[in-house]
């Protein structure tokens, strides 16, 4: 098989689970959840006073103002920023301050939230996403102050029915592991494999791309190897796939040496990282080691964010303010200084390159209304 025929069946893997599903509809959704999250912050900066008439503020001063906890200053700053590029807010640079936000009270944040809810019916969304977007941002003040946690919203309902929401975006998640699991299936299955196909798992954590690749891999001489940098994650995956009896499990730091983890150099034929890679502070250096891992002809499988979704701003970051991986300024990532977690599609592809991976596909296409939800399958051989 060819690599545009196993793109193309990877792609139609990927859209049989999209089927009723209008996806003309979903780039003026995502622009509609963007639009309502600019509101949202503008109508916090205004709710509290930050840009009255013309005065000008820099983004300590708001932060001052604001009285930002010092954790989450950096998400502050991203918000000016992006209210900046968005042409909500005017930036000066000789004096560094910020001044003229657009007009944005609680009243409009409310006329587009109900009206988000409406576009979210026939995409697949749950009713449990508006809802945590509603409380997220009647909450902004106390969660930039560190007085209300962002778990106190996420887990608010017994049935972790709002958690479920804001961490799977089932729509993209489903087509994205459709791929992935297309794409495993074709490597277990390729003739003249002698030996059985070594799968390493990064960041498997609540195993929401495990729970659809295991499936299709057994039956087949496999070795899977979940791992994750949290031992809580592995006893609960232990139980979960016990049935799985070609699944091991073992702890793995993407930030640590990667080629002192017990994965000898030069064995694996998959190492599968969902929603991970971006933890690293260093992608370069983890997607060099990764290509040490890999047996010659091997493949590494990426599925990651390339974009910041503005809504992200005003909820999830809240619980990446504590972590490691927001490589500091300074430090040999490209996203250094810059306060960005996720890079871009063309920056993935241009890291796996410059790896010395050759990047075989990624999905969605670019001009798949699909993209503009942001989420990527990436598949690179070494
Ligand atoms: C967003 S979750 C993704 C979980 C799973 N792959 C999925 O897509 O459902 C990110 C996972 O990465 C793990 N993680 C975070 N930092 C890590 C690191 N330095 N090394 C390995 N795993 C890490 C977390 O424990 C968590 O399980």
């Amino acid at each position: 098989m060819t690599t545009t025929d196993l793109a193309r069946d990877a792609a139609r893997a990927g859209d049989a689970t999209l089927v009723g599903v209008d996806r003309a509809a979903l780039p003026g959704f995502i622009r509609r959840l963007d639009e309502t999250a600019l509101l949202a912050m503008a109508a916090t900066l205004h709710g509290e006073g930050v840009f009255p008439g013309g005065v000008g503020r820099t983004t300590d001063q708001a932060a001052d103002l604001l009285r930002v906890a010092v954790r989450h200053r950096w998400i502050l700053h991203r918000w000016l920023a992006v209210l900046t590029a968005e042409g909500w807010l005017r930036h000066d640079a000789e004096t560094g301050r910020h001044h003229l936000l657009r007009p944005a009270t609680r009243a409009d944040l409310e006329a587009a939230t109900s009206a988000l809810d409406a576009a979210r019916t026939g995409l697949g969304y749950p009713a449990a996403m508006t809802r945590f977007f509603t409380a997220t941002a009647a909450h902004l003040p106390q969660l930039l102050r560190d007085e209300v946690p962002l778990q106190a919203l996420l887990f608010a309902d017994e049935d972790l029915e709002t958690a479920e929401a804001a961490y799977k975006d089932n729509l993209v998640n489903a087509y994205l592991n459709a791929v992935v699991a297309h794409l495993l299936r074709d490597a277990a299955g390729r003739p003249g494999r002698s030996g059985p196909l070594r799968v390493l798992e990064l960041g498997a954590g609540v195993g929401g791309t495990t729970a659809d690749v295991l499936p299709v891999l057994a039956g087949r001489p496999v070795r899977y190897r979940f791992t994750d940098v949290s031992r809580f994650f592995l006893d609960s995956a232990r139980k979960r796939f016990a049935c799985y009896d070609f699944c091991e499990y073992a702890l793995f730091d993407i930030n640590a040496d990667v080629l002192d983890q017990g994965v000898a150099p030069g064995t694996q034929d998959v190492v599968l990282a969902a929603n991970v890679a971006h933890n690293a502070v260093d992608v370069a250096r983890l997607l060099a080691g990764l290509r040490e891992l890999l047996a010659p002809g091997g493949t590494l499988l990426l599925v990651e964010s390339c974009r910041e979704h503005y809504q992200i701003a005003t909820s999830m970051q809240f619980l990446m303010s504590a972590r490691p991986g927001v490589p500091a300024a300074g430090s040999g990532d490209l996203r250094a200084g810059t306060g960005r977690i996720f890079l871009t599609r063309q920056q993935w592809l241009t890291q796996l390159t410059a790896a010395g991976l050759t990047p075989l596909l990624d999905l969605p296409e670019a001009g798949d209304p699909l993209a503009a939800l942001g989420q990527h399958v990436f598949a690179a051989v070494r």
